[in-house]
């Protein structure tokens, strides 16, 4: 079908948290026509969710270097040093930035920044607002910043493909719109520029942090562009989510590191301090690290979670610091003033995504990407804690610097042809919305926080069944489901899923947040190096 309607403009920045919306303030102000487009509403994604805070030596004493070897040192080998250098050498000034614009840090007594400890960082160099509610607050100050600005935005619009003109340059992308009777189906959005800022894919795993709309749409959309993706094996398991039960499906309650930086304790049914002992920063070790300790602890004892003793805070403590976790908590029965948090390992964040430079360019001219569905290498095998948010300034400013000198060269957009998206093939079959949650048990089956070759090779199977069963449907009834957003979520996690479980296959070593039973050492010798996938688009 031909795209119902289309808008044109200088960039188009697909996502709207954090990094999204950074990158768009700064293209409108330099004078570029701005458009965001975004799957749900301007926040709905998982910037508003984040708790512990961002990240950056503002604390007296600490340095961008201090803050660079923290990171390397969680990235286990695998950070391009460049890219951290440049993310903790910018990210104080980003922060500051990110306060003219509005966002409300929490203040110490004597009007400072207010700083906290999370997991890897050997100093206090996390800001937080409103205690435990960072992205809210950030997102609410970009959202309000974009609104006063009179940036355009287009909600309820799901990214489909990258357009590209007859050299291949980034032209466009297609776009399954729901506008409230505005602008029904299929339309396109027309760009020289197009800033990938559509967040995770959480949402690949049954139990996760992230919420609904975190499909993996950005990288799998570069994947069908013939873009590089690098580092998707490394998937980081929070290692403090709320336990609600085994069976447990969607989006699961995060109680912040930030919890454990203030002195709270992880420990088993018996009382017993598990980490302790096994690593020099206990409780506030590297994220992998703790998740790894407390799966460990769970199978030598047959247990479904851990416990997060943080009574000894108080109740005042618990009201003032840490209010998002004290409401989520007692919402689901459980009062961490009184009694300690049962808590699991879930699926977090993707360290790795769509390949880029420092200035966040991809692989594929005109289209960057920033944020979470980005690889620009700073977070390596295994990304630190509170630097996601950093990265999505810095990397957000670097990248609409980067358009706003290449626009002033290259002028106007190249004009495309009507974009047909996601044409049907026996090859790229469209999922139904049910897959969604069959992907999601195969890949938290085979593909989770500990994975071997036997579950690897059971994931790459039932990933494969559900493949061939919608190119069965299509073969026999000449098409699969009615396109839509649930479809096209469906198709991009499967898409996604099956990228992930074959290169976590090919890398036979533990390292980082990839962890394999059956090969349990790191091996330097061999993988101390990147997979990075390139699908041709008409095989895929
Ligand atoms: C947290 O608050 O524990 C999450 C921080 C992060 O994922 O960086």
């Amino acid at each position: 079908p031909a795209p119902g309607w289309s808008v044109t403009a200088d960039v188009v920045i697909v996502g709207s948290g954090v990094a999204g919306l950074t990158a768009a303030l700064r293209c409108q102000a330099a004078g570029l026509r701005t458009v965001v487009v975004t799957k749900a509403r301007l926040d709905d994604g998982s910037t508003r969710w984040a708790q512990g805070g961002v990240a950056a030596a503002l604390g007296e004493g600490d340095t961008p270097e201090q803050h660079l070897d923290d990171t390397l040192v969680a990235g286990v080998g695998l950070c391009d040093e460049d890219a951290v250098r440049t993310l903790v050498t910018e990210g104080p000034d980003a922060i500051r930035r990110l306060i003219e614009t509005g966002a409300h840090f929490d203040e110490s007594a004597d009007g400072d920044l207010a700083l906290t400890r999370e997991g890897g960082h050997h100093r206090r160099r996390i800001a937080h607002a409103g205690g435990d509610a960072t992205g809210a607050e950030i997102s609410r100050a970009l959202v309000e910043a974009v609104r006063a600005r009179g940036i355009r935005t287009v909600e309820n619009a799901l990214v489909l493909d990258l357009l590209t003109d007859a050299d291949g340059r980034t032209a466009g992308v297609s776009l399954h719109v729901m506008g409230e009777g505005q602008h029904d189906g299929v339309g396109a959005a027309l760009a020289p520029a197009v800033v990938l800022a559509t967040g995770g894919m959480g949402q690949i795993f049954s139990a996760t942090t992230n919420p609904h709309v975190s499909t993996g749409d950005g990288v799998a959309l570069a994947l069908r562009a013939g873009a590089e993706v690098s580092d998707l094996e490394f998937v980081q398991f929070h290692p403090t989510v709320l336990f609600l039960g085994a069976d447990a499906e969607g989006q699961q309650p995060l109680v912040s590191e930030a919890v454990r930086g203030e002195g709270a304790h992880l420990v088993d049914a018996d009382g017993v301090r598990f980490m302790a002992g096994q690593h020099e920063l206990a409780e506030l070790a590297p994220r992998d690290i703790v998740a790894k300790g407390i799966t460990r602890r769970m199978l030598e004892q047959g247990a479904e979670h851990m416990y997060l003793d943080a009574r000894h805070f108080g109740a005042e403590m618990w009201e003032n610091r840490f209010p998002t976790i004290l409401a989520a908590c007692r919402a689901h029965g459980i009062d961490p003033v009184t009694e300690p948090i049962p808590v699991a390992p879930a699926a977090h964040y993707a360290s790795g995504g769509v390949r880029t430079d420092l200035q966040g360019r991809t692989t594929v001219p005109g289209l960057y990407a920033c944020g979470e569905v980005a690889c620009t290498g700073v977070h390596g095998a295994n990304r630190l804690a509170s630097n996601s948010l950093l990265e999505g300034l810095v990397y957000a400013e670097r990248i609409a610097d980067d358009i706003v000198a290449t626009h002033r060269e290259n002028g106007l957009p190249a004009r495309v042809p009507a974009p047909v998206p996601h044409p049907e093939t026996p090859t790229h079959p469209l999922m139904p919305p049910e897959a969604r949650f069959v992907i999601q048990r195969v890949m938290t089956q085979g593909a989770g926080v500990l994975r071997s070759a036997d579950s690897l090779a059971e994931a790459a199977a039932g990933l494969g069944r559900i493949h061939a069963d919608a190119a069965r449907a299509l073969a026999e009834n000449g098409k699969t489901s009615e396109p839509g957003v649930d479809t096209w979520e469906a198709t991009n996690l499967l898409c996604v899923a099956r990228v992930l479980v074959a290169a976590a296959r090919r890398r036979e070593e533990t390292r980082g947040c990839h962890w394999r039973e059956d090969h349990a050492d790191r091996d330097d010798a061999n993988w101390r190096r990147h997979i990075v996938v390139t699908l041709n688009p008409d095989r895929t």
